[in-house]
């Protein structure tokens, strides 16, 4: 597959036929969550899958994604967080986004769904004793069609400069430099990855042998551990397409002032 062609495509959708994903796909998705859950992972969440989507669009209508605006789906797969850790929130995240890969591999079309600000007592009603803390669902099935001739449009993405620094925060790096590093079209395209509320709150500060993902904010928020999860993993994928093969490597990172924004770094990447 093209690099463009594993982002570029990949949007939320948020309008969803009513029509239940076939018994046979909705098994094999079990394996794959099975296989995701057990894979040797760095944070400790589990994925699960909720067949009738109808009872909780019913249970989380007004109480569920962003300001209470539910996704209604046929199904949704739970991101349960067994623990509080910033590394569980990251890799969680990492890990949803790998499962959007095999699901959109399979034809179908997702949605992240916040969860946010739920009482415990209430989540264990909607979700059962055994969760422990369900912070996202990712709301999965077939799309509806699109009007004939009407394109949905693509959200809005920042320019490879606004989240690209050289060696430092809020300096600009050259777009030769990027090209010569072989990294101007993985920037490119990683600019389509989702996140929350659309903020794109990544950045990465280029060094010599390796890259720092940092995030930017005013407000420091643990949803952007999220932001940070998905971005590793679209970078990790992109970047086999260059042929490296590294995994980022999470550190206890520092905070920079820029000129409007904060910058805590989180993660490195060797080169
Ligand atoms: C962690 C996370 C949580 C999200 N929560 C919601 C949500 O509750 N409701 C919603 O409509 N979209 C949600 N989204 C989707 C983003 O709004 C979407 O990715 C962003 O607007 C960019 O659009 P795109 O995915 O089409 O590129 C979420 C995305 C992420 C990564």
């Amino acid at each position: 597959m093209l690099m463009g062609n594993f982002l570029r495509n990949r949007k939320s959708i948020r309008d969803f036929k009513r029509n239940k994903v076939e018994f046979e796909k909705l098994e094999e998705i079990m394996g794959d969550l099975k296989a995701l859950n057990e894979e040797e992972s760095l944070g400790n969440f589990k994925l699960r899958l909720y067949e009738n989507g109808a009872n909780i669009m019913e249970a989380l209508m007004g109480k569920g994604g962003y300001a209470g605006v539910m996704i209604e789906a046929p199904h949704y797969i739970a991101l349960d967080f067994l623990d509080d850790y910033d590394s569980t929130m990251i890799y969680g995240a990492y890990s949803m986004e790998k499962l959007i890969t095999i699901l959109n591999a399979k034809g179908l079309a997702t949605c992240w769904v916040s969860l946010e600000n739920l009482d415990y007592a209430f989540k264990q009603d909607v979700f059962g004793e055994a969760t422990n803390d369900i912070k996202y669902l990712l709301a999965f099935g077939y799309q509806k069609p699109q009007p004939p001739f009407s394109e949905a449009p693509y959200s809005a993405k920042l320019g490879i400069e606004d989240f690209v620094f050289d060696e430092e925060v809020e300096k600009e790096i050259a777009m030769e430099k990027l090209e010569t590093m072989g990294l101007k079209d993985l920037f490119y395209y990683i600019r389509f990855a989702p996140s929350t509320k659309n903020l794109q709150p990544w950045r990465f500060i280029l060094k010599d042998t390796s890259i720092e993902l940092a995030i930017a904010y005013e407000e420091w928020n643990r949803a952007f551990l999220m932001d940070a999860g998905v971005i590793m993993y679209y970078f990790e994928e992109l970047a086999k397409y260059q042929g490296i093969n590294n995994k980022w490597l999470l550190i206890d990172g520092d905070v920079y002032e820029g000129k409007k924004l904060k910058y805590k770094t989180l993660a490195v990447y060797q080169l």
